[in-house]
């Protein structure tokens, strides 16, 4: 039996964990909206067409703002074509997923489908085929009250209060040439900062997100951060990360290390956006919207998903229909921890995506709707984690990986809330062949009780779940954890992720 050893203390506070930490990404995308969220002719659907098994495991899920309505749609999307009379939505060919676009669902729908869900609206304007303009027409649209041109047709198309929208993206992945619009950093910047300015004028308030890098191996990774920054420092408030994650020529060992990457990318993008401060010398500073993460097997895209042909453009096909392992599963969930520990620079999140694209929840069209196995990091961590991200002190084995180096076994972080006196432990193994003995020093927690804990493991790492078999894997209890004397003990399976839920006897 191999042995980790880790001490929490409130006093290692990270940082604030604010619920945009667990958003969601919603894309006009293959069957994520048509045939995912919406399917007026289900058994479960609303009156307005809106699956209620999908918002049930929705809001179980835990999600707080959703990113809409891309991702690469977006630089081909016309946010005009998605409001109005139904009957008058033009049909529009989605260059992006070789789809045609419907615009059944569209603004007023999807927000609609949010308050059922209880999430957020954070909107992404066209800056690839679109610009200012049309950016600032959008979020008039949305925020105003009333009285001009545009809030007074929102009103007539039914909605009287205004959306107002919070969170906006300048754009999406700008830095990737198979992005509509793709730019250089120095054109994307300059539009980017012009855009946010106007933006600004109308609506002071609203938090901006600029472009960052789709991913940390993008070529212009790093310089892009730089020079973007270096033209809207003052008129943003966040920049964006990308990152997805895949197992790759058999190499489980260093699939599982992947949040060694996410790590990586996100303080180097601390040190950049730290780097144009200091340059500008400015007092304010530029935190991480990470609202693109997931695993995503994209070489499958490439090789079996991607459709072809001038004259097939499909409506909602199955596009990037992920099914994911056990192993996927813990990988997310260490992705999670990931974005904890960075919890003081990393302030918004979106788990890209939702239902049936790279998606925890599926469906099939007029059948059930689905947990996948990475659908339960996310709600137990969304559910637990609350109050202050902790960093803990960890003695961990290491072990050689071929991307990665040397990588220690257990990953972990910890929370804390102040106010109920509860907190958690988040933790990861990633050994394929080893169960790990965790002895955690709590004491100064004041946790005096195990309030619940879950493990997600499978003898079988490829395990799933499918539409034949729902409920296959499904995290159990952890009857190893007990506490003594402030120490926690708990033994993590190999391959396998965990979260411990602790409290005070006066808060049991
Ligand atoms: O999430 C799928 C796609 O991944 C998004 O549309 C794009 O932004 C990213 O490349």
């Amino acid at each position: 039996m191999t042995h980790a050893r880790l001490t929490v203390d409130p006093a290692f506070a990270i940082g604030p964990i604010r619920r945009q930490l667990f958003g969601g990404f919603v894309e006009h995308l293959g069957r994520h909206v048509y045939d995912g969220i919406y399917e007026p002719g289900h058994p479960s659907a609303d009156a307005e067409g809106f699956r209620t098994d999908v918002i049930e495991l929705v809001r179980e899920l835990g999600v707080s703002t959703i990113r809409y309505p891309g991702g690469n749609f977006v630089s081909g999307f016309r946010w005009e074509d998605s409001v109005g009379p139904r009957q008058d939505r033009p049909r529009r060919l989605d260059l992006a997923w070789h789809s045609t676009e419907t615009n059944e669902v569209g603004l007023h729908e999807f927000s609609s489908w949010l308050d059922k869900v209880g999430s957020d609206l954070m909107l992404a304007v066209n800056l690839g085929t679109r610009g200012t303009l049309e950016a600032i027409d959008l979020l008039e649209y949305a925020n105003i009250p009333g009285g001009t041109t545009l809030s007074d047709q929102r009103i007539a198309n039914g909605r009287i209060a205004p959306f107002d929208v919070r969170m906006w993206c300048l754009g999406n992945e700008m830095d990737g040439p198979w992005q509509l619009g793709h730019r250089s950093a120095d054109d994307y910047g300059k539009l980017a900062a012009q855009t946010a300015k106007g933006m600004r004028q109308l609506d002071p308030d609203i938090q901006l997100v600029v472009c960052g890098s789709s991913s940390a191996h993008m070529p212009t990774f790093g310089e892009w951060e730089r020079v973007v920054l270096t033209h809207t420092y003052n008129d943003v408030d966040l920049i964006s990360c990308h990152a997805y994650y895949e197992e790759r020529g058999g190499d489980l060992g260093s699939f599982l290390a992947s949040a060694v990457d996410m790590d990586g990318f996100i303080e180097t993008v601390v040190a950049t956006a730290d780097h144009v401060k200091a340059v500008k010398g400015s007092d304010k500073r530029i935190d991480i919207s990470f609202d693109e993460w997931n695993v995503w097997y994209i070489d499958r895209f490439h090789g079996v998903d991607k459709i072809e042909g001038i004259d097939n453009w499909p409506v909602a096909p199955r596009l990037l229909e992920d099914v994911y392992s056990v192993a996927d599963a813990v990988v997310f969930g260490s992705l999670m921890i990931s974005l904890l520990k960075h919890a003081d620079r990393v302030t918004s999140a979106s788990l890209a995506q939702l239902v049936n694209v790279i998606a925890p929840i599926m469906t099939e069209p007029g059948g059930p709707a689905w947990r996948q196995t990475t659908f339960f990091p996310f709600s137990l961590t969304s559910r637990l984690a609350r109050g202050e991200a902790l960093r803990v002190k960890l003695a961990s084995p290491e072990y050689t990986t071929a991307v990665y180096g040397e990588v220690p076994l257990v990953d972990a972080v910890a929370t804390h809330d102040a106010a109920s006196g509860d907190s958690a432990l988040f933790l990861v193994n990633r050994s394929l062949t080893e169960a790990i003995t965790v002895t955690a020093d709590i004491a100064a927690l004041g946790a005096t009780g195990i309030l619940e804990t879950h493990t997600l493991t499978d003898d079988d790492v490829n395990a799933k779940n499918t539409l034949e078999d729902p409920e296959h894997v499904a995290p159990r209890e952890n009857t190893s954890a007990a506490i003594s004397d402030g120490i926690l003990t708990i033994t993590l399976p190999p391959v396998s992720w965990t979260a411990v839920a602790l409290g005070t006897t006066a808060g049991m």
